[in-house]
């Protein structure tokens, strides 16, 4: 019998749409001979469906406005040694065990830890970042403040928080005039660029970061790079080995959400040129990316970048593949680790064809390294027996 993979998407993110076209790629590449691939969707609601028409990104606009219309709803249970897949409404009638899961799933409620605590309880394993990992991905504050405390060159940066904004202004704006203008402020847990804002002059600091405050209780607040190259490198593995992928420059990070996924989006922005190995496009998701497959780098940077960046990987606690993202300081040459993609945008396979790594070999590392995980860990011991209770029997 063929090992069943569970690719898992959606969920309730402002990413949910994002994430159904990353999984969509990871459904057809995972090696078919080899694995029976099932399909899960969670919906915005996080009902989970199951059905064939997932296998078609034609289907989506339709299935994500009514998907019990077009799907069966299913619930995962634990039973014995197994998790199953239990339909609970719908056409599908029969029970499917599952062996391994593949969250392919971005943003807050998913990414974040939560659909990974979900997959620990249910003791089946996954591929991707556990709970802690998965978490501290999603919080660029907590993910910041583990940087510094391992050294990690990072932009200088302090942390405001909504409930003391108004009481301690003045000390937040002192650590904002102390870094210097223009400044960049983040909702901590955000993606895509939403909710981001320039801080251009003093004058602009409380209303922007009011503006931020909409959107998080907490907004990390950084010097602004202004003369800008971004590189992203991908890492696979986990605590025990890492191997980094190829460094691409992508020249449109900060773009807004609708100029980034929507197609035609980026036709403003400025283009890399039509040098050779400039790629346009890696997926429909990515639609507005500009990237440059590798990046134009020195071996001396590119090996900073790679050790700063397995250095970053273990200090998150980081496991599957990861896309973490950097910033060069042109005027100064300087490396600068921005943040953690712990489940990166169509999982970053541009990068590992670049290495030699086909799409399909890279879902079977990844399925392969959670079943080991699972093997390793189940070696440990998490319970052990005791007669504690005994004491409270009655006599
Ligand atoms: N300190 C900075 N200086 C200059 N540009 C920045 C800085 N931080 C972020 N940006 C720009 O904003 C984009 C989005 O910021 P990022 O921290 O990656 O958040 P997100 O999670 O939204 O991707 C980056 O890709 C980069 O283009
Ligand atoms: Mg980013």
């Amino acid at each position: 019998m063929k090992i069943c993979v569970g690719v898992f998407f959606g969920g309730k993110s402002t990413e949910h749409e994002i994430s159904c076209i990353s999984a969509n790629q990871a459904l057809h590449a995972i090696n078919a001979e080899k694995y029976d691939v099932l399909p899960i969707y969670i919906s915005r609601d996080n009902e989970f469906y199951i059905g064939d028409e997932l296998f078609d990104l034609a289907n989506y606009a339709d299935i994500l406005k009514d998907p019990g219309a077009h799907l069966s709803k299913v619930t995962l249970y634990k039973d014995g040694n197994t998790v199953k897949v239990r339909p609970v409404k719908g056409l599908f009638k029969k029970e499917i065990q599952i062996d391994v899961a593949f969250p392919i799933v971005h943003g807050t409620n998913v990414e974040d830890g939560s659909l990974a605590g979900y997959l620990q309880m249910l003791d089946l394993p996954y591929t991707s970042c556990d709970v802690l990992g998965g978490a501290l991905g999603q919080d660029k504050a907590a993910m910041k403040d583990i940087f510094k405390a391992q050294e990690i060159p990072m932009v200088d940066y302090f942390v405001i928080y909504n409930a003391d904004f108004e009481e301690n202004y003045s000390d937040y704006f002192a650590k904002a005039k102390e870094i210097g203008f223009p400044l960049i402020a983040k909702p901590a847990n955000l993606g895509s660029s939403i909710g981001i804002e320039v801080i251009k002059t003093q004058k602009e600091f409380k209303e922007k970061i009011s503006e931020c405050l909409r959107y998080d209780f907490k907004v990390v607040v950084e010097r602004m790079i202004k003369d800008l190259m971004e590189v992203n490198i991908s890492l696979i593995g986990g605590s025990e080995e890492v191997r980094c992928s190829a460094i691409e420059e992508v020249t449109n990070g900060f773009l807004d959400f609708d100029k980034k996924y929507q197609p035609g989006g980026a036709k403003g922005s400025k283009k890399l040129g039509n040098k050779a190995g400039v790629k346009n496009a890696a997926s429909k998701g990515m639609a507005s990316t500009i990237r440059k497959v590798p990046a134009d780098l020195s071996d001396e940077k590119r090996n900073e970048i790679q050790q700063i960046a397995i250095k970053a990987f273990r200090a998150l606690n980081s496991f599957g593949c990861v896309r973490i993202d950097f910033m060069i300081d042109k005027e100064t040459d300087k490396v600068y680790c921005n943040e953690i993609n712990t489940i990166p945008g169509s999982l970053a396979f541009y990068l590992w064809k670049e290495e030699g790594v086909s799409f399909d070999e890279e879902c079977d590392i990844l399925i392969r390294n959670a079943l080991n995980r699972y093997a390793r860990r189940s070696r440990k011991t998490y319970a052990f027996d005791t007669n504690i209770l005994d004491n409270y029997k009655k006599k």
